[in-house]
């Protein structure tokens, strides 16, 4: 066993820290406030082979390893957890399911321009009455022998409105619960596909999250991923390596927390000396260090176990469940040592606050991550 990141590894989370620094970081706090979708900033991200990062080459992505994943999404997470979510999405819960299952037809037409970033994707597994119960899916897939009928909602899906490729969980056959359900490729356009209204959100305000409406799509036979009745656990397999991009853009959010606190506190006099030499404030950096660090190592423990084709289902589980926890304490603490100015919009805590409550949420909550694990414990 050794700590050490490879001189590639680093070079990667260098390449994510500067493009952080300089692309994402001006305007971010206009993005959040105006809900503005960083569509220039993914662009570029897409250049830099960040959305098909571990994608192999022979299907337009950067063949990087789920290590460097991690370091990328705490790296973009630190200043935009708005543009990291579709990174994370895009990578993790679309690419990652069309290379695993997707036929090679499917791969051609759709995971080439995901991969390199010129297409995004968006992943369609929540409905109105369908959250943590996942199995209980009521938008329906009716076969009609060459193709499906797909009719139904989903709920607060992750680049809603700037997706082009939508894989949807539907259900075929009710009576077989969970075996009953498929996944299916839907493209932007299709007849009887409408996007609703944005959501105005608490947090990751720049990510477009929308309700998508299916009313009557016809979805072609070949554009199902894997066998019928495979689609519950094409979403179960997919979100246990979404879970890592969550943990690490937790990760990213409490670190990014940390930095500023640190920053704040050798500049903020009190007293007569800066707050960094008061020990209740050194006392809050130390536990928030040492969050921090577990945190990260968790997500790591579950890249490497991915990279190296061991099972991850509960290391990523607990990553996240851990990093998300970690992400609302430190950012509440951050805000607390900035004190008043902590509540301003231009000193940035409050905006990581607001976005690190998504990560106890989405791609399972944090109750879900402990079903997970405990299934796991008692196993
Ligand atoms: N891999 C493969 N198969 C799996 C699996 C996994 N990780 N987990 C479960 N399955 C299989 C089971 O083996 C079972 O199959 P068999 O009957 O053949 O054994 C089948 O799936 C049903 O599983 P369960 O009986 O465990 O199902 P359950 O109803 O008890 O639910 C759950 C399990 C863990 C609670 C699941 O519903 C769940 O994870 N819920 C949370 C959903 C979620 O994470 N939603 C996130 C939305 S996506 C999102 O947020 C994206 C975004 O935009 C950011």
């Amino acid at each position: 066993m050794h700590f050490e990141l490879s001189e590639e590894q680093k070079m990667i989370r260098q390449a994510a820290r500067d493009f952080a620094q300089t692309e994402l970081k001006p305007g971010v706090i206009e993005r959040d406030e105006h809900q503005k979708f960083p569509a220039e900033q993914i662009k570029k991200l897409g250049e830099l082979g960040f959305l098909g990062m571990m994608v192999s080459p022979q299907y337009g992505g950067s063949g990087m390893d789920a290590i460097s994943y991690v370091l990328v999404m705490e790296e973009l997470s630190k200043i935009d957890a708005s543009a990291s979510v579709v990174v994370s999405v895009n990578n993790s819960l679309v690419c990652y399911g069309l290379e695993k299952y997707g036929s090679e037809e499917q791969k051609q037409k759709y995971l080439i321009p995901l991969a390199k970033g010129e297409k995004i994707g968006a992943f369609c597994l929540s409905e109105p009455e369908a959250g943590s119960d996942a199995t209980s899916q009521r938008t329906t897939a009716i076969d009609m022998g060459d193709h499906y009928l797909l009719n139904g909602t989903k709920n607060w899906i992750t680049n809603g409105s700037s997706a082009s490729t939508y894989l949807v969980m539907a259900q075929t056959d009710a009576s077989k619960r969970s075996h009953g359900i498929n996944v299916l490729i839907v493209e932007k356009g299709m007849e009887g596909f409408t996007i609703g209204a944005k959501e105005n959100k608490m947090g990751i305000r720049g990510s477009d999250t929308h309700s998508l409406m299916f009313n009557d799509v016809k979805v072609p036979k070949e554009n199902r991923i894997g066998e019928d009745g495979f689609g519950f656990k094409f979403a179960m397999s997919t979100l246990e390596g979404g879970r890592i991009g969550i943990a690490a853009q937790a990760l990213g959010i409490a670190s990014g927390a940390l930095e500023l606190a640190v920053q704040y506190a050798k500049e903020r006099t009190a007293f007569g000396k800066t707050i960094a030499n008061l020990q209740a404030i050194q006392f809050k950096l130390a536990d928030m260090a040492t969050d921090i660090e577990a945190a990260r190592l968790l997500c790591l423990r579950a890249a490497w176990l991915k990279d190296n084709g061991k099972p991850y289902g509960q290391a990523s589980a607990m990553a996240k469940l851990f990093a998300s926890e970690t992400a609302m304490k430190t950012t509440i603490e951050a805000v607390q040592i900035h004190g008043g100015y902590g509540f301003v919009k231009e000193y940035h805590v409050e905006r990581l606050m607001r976005d690190a409550k998504i990560t106890q949420i989405y791609e399972g909550t944090s109750e879900i991550q402990k079903i997970v694990i405990s299934r796991e414990v008692l196993k």
